[in-house]
């Protein structure tokens, strides 16, 4: 596994890569590396020839520099994984190589800054829009692979490729889950183990709020559960939880069983923010 810190030490393998016609597959990630990450890796080399693992902290992408500032890094037992997988490269920036200067440009992704991750966390998907824009020009991928637990991240990337034609095709892997069903997430890390119990709650009411559809009870009346199970956890408080469309991120008012629709929560345990969601008609 070769370890490469700028562009221009990728840059000649990917001219070697170029002469022998072989695909790059990337897999960018901030590390703290679960086996959700293990899981992209996995899908990127069964569907590419070369594997690329990005590991880059992005401090443009956090909203909250306390946030930043304890984002958890493991990152020789991240290599060590990685090497256990067969990875042909770990791409591992130093900040001052990714922004020798503040960026000057920011991306507006329009209606979904104003949903969801893009109304809480102001600046954020500014802050992913510009790495993964870097990452995509540095190592060139002809597939880049991401997590479905990100699914606004997903809608923004999309849109990111869309919009500016970039070359490169996206894998979307589905959501990597604990035994108890806690989705996989660098942040559980550094959950306290009261924390973690109560954590449940997350995948908790989406599975509860999507039996309660598909048993026609009404959106709101299923919110109000919702809010009553977070009342009864110490730890835990609810930021959102919405009914949307999982691809233009439109919030529902009621839920229609003819629509695409997916729930989406955000909640604290303590000072840690997770996320989750949950496809209810795919
Ligand atoms: O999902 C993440 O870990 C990050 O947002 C990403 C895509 C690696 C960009 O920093």
């Amino acid at each position: 596994m070769h370890i490469v810190y700028t562009g221009a030490d990728w840059q000649k393998y990917w001219l070697n890569s170029l002469k022998s016609d072989k695909t790059i597959g990337l897999v960018p990630t901030m590390g703290a590396l679960h086996e959700g990450h293990l899981d992209l890796v996995r899908k990127a080399k069964s569907e590419t020839d070369i594997v690329v693992v990005s590991i880059f902290v992005n401090p443009t992408q956090f909203n909250n520099q306390e946030d930043y500032d304890n984002y958890p890094t493991t990152i020789n037992e991240d290599l060590d994984k990685l090497r256990k997988e067969n990875v042909d490269f770990v791409f591992l920036p130093k900040t001052e190589t990714i922004y020798p200067e503040k960026p000057e440009l920011s991306i507006n992704f329009g209606d979904l800054e104003n949903v969801l991750e893009g109304a809480f966390r102001p600046g954020h998907f500014n802050g992913v829009g510009i790495i993964v824009s870097k990452l995509f020009n540095i190592i060139r991928p002809h597939k880049a692979f991401f997590g479905q637990k990100d699914l606004q991240q997903t809608g923004i990337i999309k849109r990111l490729v869309k919009d500016l034609s970039m070359d490169v095709q996206l894998v979307i892997v589905p959501t990597k889950r604990e035994n108890d069903g806690l989705a996989m997430s660098s942040r559980n890390l550094r959950l306290s183990s009261e924390e973690r119990k109560q954590a449940l709650i997350l995948i908790n009411s989406l599975e509860k709020a999507k039996q309660e559809l598909l048993a026609s009870k009404p959106w709101f009346e299923v919110q109000n559960h919702i809010n009553h199970d977070f009342e009864e956890m110490p730890l835990a408080s609810l930021e959102y939880f919405e009914l949307i469309h999982p691809e233009s991120f439109t919030r529902y008012s009621a839920f229609d069983a003819k629509q695409k629709s997916s729930i989406c929560i955000a909640a604290y345990l303590g000072k840690i923010r997770l996320i989750d969601n949950l496809p209810i008609i795919p």
